[in-house]
């Protein structure tokens, strides 16, 4: 069934990943014949960026471009009527007054389900706080799939960082209980997987392990890094603490036992050694770049528009 918003990686079928993998897929192979597949002439797309970002906002933004359709945006709590105490609420109004779709970050988790309550057009989460990016998790499994086939393949994924805060991952564990695999979460026990998604893990009969050990990654064929997140802690002590307890190089990478990607949401700290940028195993930047196609897929999906 179409998608009307995309508000958590938990609203999503396997059907619908099936569909919009796809859809993504054909999107690549188009886009390497042409730069443009004019679709989206009539829509305008709001982006609503209140936490800072680079690859999400940019990425929907030259997805709709090469949809050929619009853009407005407004980016930074500061430089919008928020600033002069409008509200959320009333914001939404205008953006729904004046575009056909909009993707939204902002700070507080569940922010863009109350968008979705209020207005009639599309809502994509574009990040919510430290619950979901449910589009950087279609991006990642699109990933998994071009450089692993997961719908083919039994695969092992480990996860690596902050594992309570980071909102990729908890989007993107919904993911994966639609397919054949098994998780490893690495991470200092602070930073564990919160309860919320160990219970949903459970009821969906994921096998998966908690370990401090980076060492578990040599194991896997996914390794996927996050950065310890400075902008969740309350204390900085606590962050200084953790910053630097995972390093993943090419040293490392390369006593794996089986054939290993490394992914990454992006922006990275000292979390990915640069000297696996040109490393086989470092597909991160690619994982990037596969935002472009399943965002397109995403903005054709929500405004019923065929490719
Ligand atoms: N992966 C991701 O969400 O990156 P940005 O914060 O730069 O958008």
């Amino acid at each position: 069934m179409a998608l009307k918003s995309v508000l958590s990686a938990a609203q999503f079928t396997r059907e619908d990943l099936d569909r919009i993998l796809e859809l993504s897929r054909q999107i690549e192979l188009e886009l390497q014949k042409r730069k443009t597949i004019p679709r989206l002439g009539d829509y305008v797309l709001a982006t609503l960026f209140f936490e800072p970002s680079t690859r999400t906002r940019l990425s929907f933004e030259a997805a709709m471009h090469r949809l050929g359709g619009k853009v407005i945006s407004s980016v930074g709590v500061q430089f919008s009527s928020l600033a002069k105490g409008e509200t959320l609420y009333d914001t939404l109004k205008m953006v729904e007054a004046y575009s056909d779709i909009c993707a939204i970050r902002h700070p507080v988790e569940g922010a863009s389900q109350v968008a979705a309550a209020n207005i009639k057009i599309p809502v994509i989460n574009a990040g919510d706080g430290a619950g979901e990016h449910p589009t950087q998790a279609l991006l990642d499994l699109y990933t998994i799939e071009k450089h692993c086939q997961i719908s083919r393949n039994r695969l092992k994924i480990a996860f690596i960082g902050d594992i309570k805060y980071g909102r990729t991952i908890h989007s993107l564990i919904q993911l994966l209980w639609h397919y054949d695999c098994e998780l490893v979460f690495i991470s200092p026990p602070e930073l564990r997987l919160g309860e919320r998604y160990i219970r949903l893990l459970q009821e969906n009969k994921v096998i998966y392990t908690e370990t401090e050990n980076i060492e578990a990654l040599l194991q896997c064929d996914v390794a996927y890094v996050t950065r310890i997140q400075e902008e969740r802690f309350a204390d900085h002590r606590e962050y200084e603490r953790f910053k630097d307890r995972y390093i993943v190089n090419r040293s490392l990478v390369e006593r794996a036992e089986r054939k290993l990607i490394v992914m990454h949401p992006l922006p990275r700290l000292s979390e990915v050694s640069t000297d696996l940028d040109d490393h086989p195993a470092g597909v991160y930047f690619d994982q990037a770049q596969n935002g472009l196609y399943v965002r397109m897929a995403l903005l054709l999906e929500l405004l019923g528009v065929k490719l």
